[in-house]
């Protein structure tokens, strides 16, 4: 188990993705970078709120569409709204979820508030993704891994260089049994194929990697895409995170974004 101290004197990327998000789980420090990025990549606040509105879509369809009722969300960032337990449990309230992060603000406050519905199961484990052996050894006290799971991450392998990262959720991915799902969304410059402020993100995660604790690295489509090798891509495939599977409300405002999204199948 993690056990290091909160450092409120360099960005974390937790805390500045919680005050993207409105959030008030995060120092000033947070703060200041977070505006600094944020005035070089102003999309970095829709592109946050995009990565929730996927994992909410991403665990409704789980539900409703594969009958899954077990979720291992990696890289899970300050408990905000829709957090996977909630979102699981008010639509299947049997539902076990585990919950992985090493930031030690995200550890005191998810075992205050990541608590789970009386039916179902809710654990937080506090370990560094990349113990893959420790963080499977503990998810296994609360998911069966007989039975299908929903794997979450959540912007949080573009912290990690791109062949590291793929290794690391086919590690994951390997782990789970057949029928199970992979969701992932992260930075990823489309170039010349989308419309989007590539430019923007540039400038903005050049900023991140200077003043950030942890590194992030956009990825190219190719890198991004890699993470699904060997799975059942689910329509609409790998694409720009809003146009996962948008209601219908929203296609007429929808505009691509250099975050990705993808949600596939283990056959
Ligand atoms: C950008 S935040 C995303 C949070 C959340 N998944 C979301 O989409 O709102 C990335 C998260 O990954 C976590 N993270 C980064 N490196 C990690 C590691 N080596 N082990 C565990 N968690 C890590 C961070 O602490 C942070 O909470």
């Amino acid at each position: 188990m993690t056990d290091t101290p909160i450092d409120t004197t360099v960005a974390h990327t937790a805390r500045v993705w919680n005050y993207w998000l409105g959030g008030k789980d995060n120092y000033p420090i947070d703060r200041e970078i977070g505006d600094r990025v944020k005035e070089l990549f102003p999309e970095i606040t829709e592109i946050a709120v995009g990565d929730r509105l996927f994992l909410r879509r991403a665990v409704t369809y789980a539900i409703q569409e594969e009958g899954i009722r077990q979720f291992l969300d990696v890289g899970t960032g300050l408990p905000t709204a829709n957090n996977t337990h909630e979102v699981a449990q008010a639509l299947a309230p049997e539902s076990h979820v585990v919950y992985v992060d090493n930031d030690p603000l995200v550890l005191t406050h998810a075992r205050a508030l990541l608590v789970g519905h009386e039916e179902g199961r809710t654990q937080f484990v506090g370990e560094d993704l990349r113990d893959t052996e420790a963080v499977l050894k503990a998810a296994r006290e609360t998911l069966d891994f007989d039975k299908p799971i929903l794997l979450t991450l959540m912007g949080t392998m573009g912290h990690f260089e791109p062949e590291a990262a793929i290794e690391l959720v086919k590690t994951y991915v390997d782990a789970l049994p057949a029928g199970s799902l992979l969701a992932v969304c992260d930075g990823v410059y489309s170039g010349e194929e989308g419309d989007a402020p590539d430019e923007n993100a540039r400038a903005g995660m050049s900023l991140w990697q200077e003043h950030v604790a942890q590194p992030y690295i956009m990825r190219t489509l190719p890198e991004f895409s890699a993470y699904f090798d060997g799975l059942d891509l689910v329509d609409p495939g790998v694409v720009s995170v809003f146009r996962w599977r948008p209601e219908p409300s929203e296609l007429g405002s929808i505009r691509d974004l250099p975050q990705y999204a993808g949600l596939a199948k283990k056959p």
